[in-house]
């Protein structure tokens, strides 16, 4: 998935566009690359690496012209070197193109245009389609181009006969136009326009715009479409690092606010339920759904899982979880109060928008739990509650996990409270959550003490999570996180499974991350045992009402006591440091992780 930015106007358009591709990348940063068209002559800048890169090695930012597309890439058809960087030039130099997506025909389609290819993306195919119907006619030519390609794509296009025009189009890929006197700016995603503008568009499915520097024409099969602008309340400085040194270490540090903001005006008036006004639905609605079916990927995945549990447990209704890719090909029979809810921080990540597309086909209400306003997602959702965390950028998702485990945990108490939990039960509930902020507030006090313990460890080459019930999604957390931002390899395990496997890779070398509570704490001292007694290392996260027999664990880290159902939100501000500091003594860059993207819109 990719980063793409193009503008015309009365500004100079490199300036624009680069700084629009800083505030992109942690969308994919494999290679850099921008075209400016000037004096019928597109100007080219590539650069394999960051953009930081593209600006050091290239005069990408001396470029001079007011219209032009830049693109900074997450590699799908092709290695990551300079000549699979974007923009392409079609074959003939008339066009000149960036490409958000997979064109899955690419192949047929190149077969068919029988010109010389200088990459390997499928991306140079369509453009080269694009010149194949270029008669003149720059709208009709990419739209004859588009008719014939399968795939998704956020694409921008330009042609050297018409130097103050570019063409974009998109059907999957995320795309919005930001309206300015000083001209019109097209991206993926809000963040890199806040600085010129907060009026924005964004564009659906199948729309096709022609822009010029002070007009956009929108078609979408051949209709014409009134635009709705938008404000966007989206902060410059939300992208800012301030105090910190990198922006997972910031969000993290951010969690006692966005719990806080995840929470607001969503409590009934007595204190005993959540409110939800984004919903969609009549309370009669909520009431006759007789199962719940969970949908995520990534991070998402696992607070499904956990959201899972606290609904079975507390509104014991029952819950189905699905990757939201095997979903969509799975074909299972869903019944008709079935409610499906998908968790997608960024609103975007493909597999889940089409997951969530199939159950609408078969005619089913999907609600959204979503971080990024005005995304796909969201907007194309039955109905939905927004997570308000703010702009995650570290690719790695912490704020954004942990928001939702919280509107997880707040839906569980909603249908608790629907359908019988007592008024008292409900008090509990709403007050454990509301104590959330200052119980995060005290583990991040222990950031010194956590910070050792990862130094400690972080040149072991495995870890095993381990943790039982709503702690052993955490255990999975965990263990993606550490993966992410340190590439050790790290599995998560309910406590109980280590025995009949897991237990295989236990020794001096394979340290042991272990989730205790005050629920079946005997059975977990047993894993701890059977791991010591194969000298493997125990690192245990206890409770502070659940202390861990002496000697039994090399290290120890104290969370406080709080609601049962909220302890996978206080554990799991554990492993997001062990993770950072681990990524930190190795020297890893945990904003931008090799081979990761924040969130995915290819399949
Ligand atoms: C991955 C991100 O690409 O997508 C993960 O690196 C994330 O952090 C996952 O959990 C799902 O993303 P989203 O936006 O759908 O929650």
């Amino acid at each position: 998935m990719c980063g793409i930015v193009a503008y015309v106007g009365k500004q100079n358009a490199s300036q624009i566009i680069l700084e629009g591709l800083k505030r992109l990348e942690y969308r994919g940063y494999d290679s850099a690359g921008l075209a400016i068209l000037k004096d019928n002559e597109f100007k080219i800048a590539k650069q394999v690496g960051r953009v930081k890169d593209l600006i050091t090695h290239t005069n990408a930012s001396k470029i001079v012209g007011t219209t032009g597309i830049g693109h900074t890439r997450w590699a799908t058809h092709g290695a990551v070197t300079e000549a699979n960087t974007h923009p392409h030039i079609s074959s003939c130099g008339k066009i000149a193109i960036i490409h958000n997506g997979v064109i899955e025909n690419y192949y047929s389609l190149k077969k068919f245009l029988n010109v010389k290819f200088k990459s390997e993306t499928d991306t140079e195919v369509l453009c080269n389609l694009i010149a194949h119907f270029y008669k003149g006619n720059f709208l009709q030519a990419v739209t004859d181009a588009l008719s014939l390609v399968e795939g998704t794509y956020g694409i921008c296009v330009m042609c050297k006969d018409f130097p103050d025009e570019i063409i974009a189009a998109r059907l999957g890929s995320p795309l919005i136009i930001g309206a300015s006197k000083e001209g019109n700016v097209i991206a993926s995603c809000v963040s890199a326009i806040i600085s010129l503008t907060d009026k924005v568009i964004y564009l659906n499915d199948n729309d096709i715009v022609h822009i010029t520097p002070t007009n956009f024409n929108i078609i979408n099969n051949l209709e014409k479409i009134t635009p709705i602008i938008q404000t966007v309340n989206w902060k410059v400085e939300d992208s800012d690092l301030k105090q910190y040194k990198h922006f997972m270490q910031k969000e993290i540090f951010e969690q006692p606010t966005t719990i806080e903001d995840a929470m607001r005006g969503r409590f009934s008036a007595d204190n005993s339920t959540c409110v939800f006004g984004g919903l969609n639905l009549t309370e009669q609605e909520l009431r006759n759904v007789d199962r719940i079916h969970l949908l995520g990927c990534g991070s998402a995945w696992h607070a499904s899982l956990v959201t899972e549990q606290l609904i079975e447990k507390y509104a014991q209704l029952p819950v189905d979880v699905d990757y939201a890719h095997e979903f969509r090909y799975r074909d299972m029979p869903i019944s008709d109060n079935t409610l499906l809810i998908c968790f997608s921080q960024s609103g975007e990540t493909i597999d889940t928008l089409l997951a969530m597309k199939e159950a609408q086909r078969k005619r089913h209400k999907v609600l959204a739990v979503v971080n990024v306003v005005g995304s796909n997602i969201a907007r194309q959702a039955h109905g939905g509650i927004y997570q308000h965390a703010g702009t995650e950028i570290g690719v790695a998702s912490t704020k954004c996990f942990t928001s939702q485990l919280v509107i997880g945990a707040m839906l569980a108490l909603y249908f608790a409270r629907l359908r019988g939990m007592s008024y008292e039960l409900g008090v509990q509930f709403v007050n454990g959550l509301k104590q959330l902020p200052t119980l995060i507030e005290a583990i991040l006090q222990q950031h010194e003490h956590i910070k050792k313990i990862a130094e400690k460890y972080a040149h072991k080459k495995n870890f095993l999570f381990l943790g039982r019930l709503n702690l052993f999604p955490i255990a999975l957390e965990g263990a993606l996180k550490l993966k992410e931002v340190s590439y050790i390899h790290a599995e998560g395990y309910p406590a109980a499974e280590m025995k009949h496997g897991p237990i295989a890779l236990i020794n001096e070398h394979c340290p042991s991350i272990v989730f205790v509570n005050n629920s079946i704490v005997n059975k977990v001292v047993s894993s701890m045992q059977e791991i010591k007694a194969r000298h493997g290392k125990v690192i245990a996260i206890t409770n502070s009402s659940t202390p861990i027999p002496t000697g039994l664990a090399d290290d120890v880290i104290i969370v406080p006591d709080c609601h049962e159902a909220l302890q996978p939100i206080l554990y799991t501000i554990v492993v997001q440091l062990i993770s950072y500091y681990t990524s930190i003594t190795l020297n890893l860059d945990c904003d931008k992780p090799r081979n990761l993207a924040k969130s995915v819109t290819v399949e």
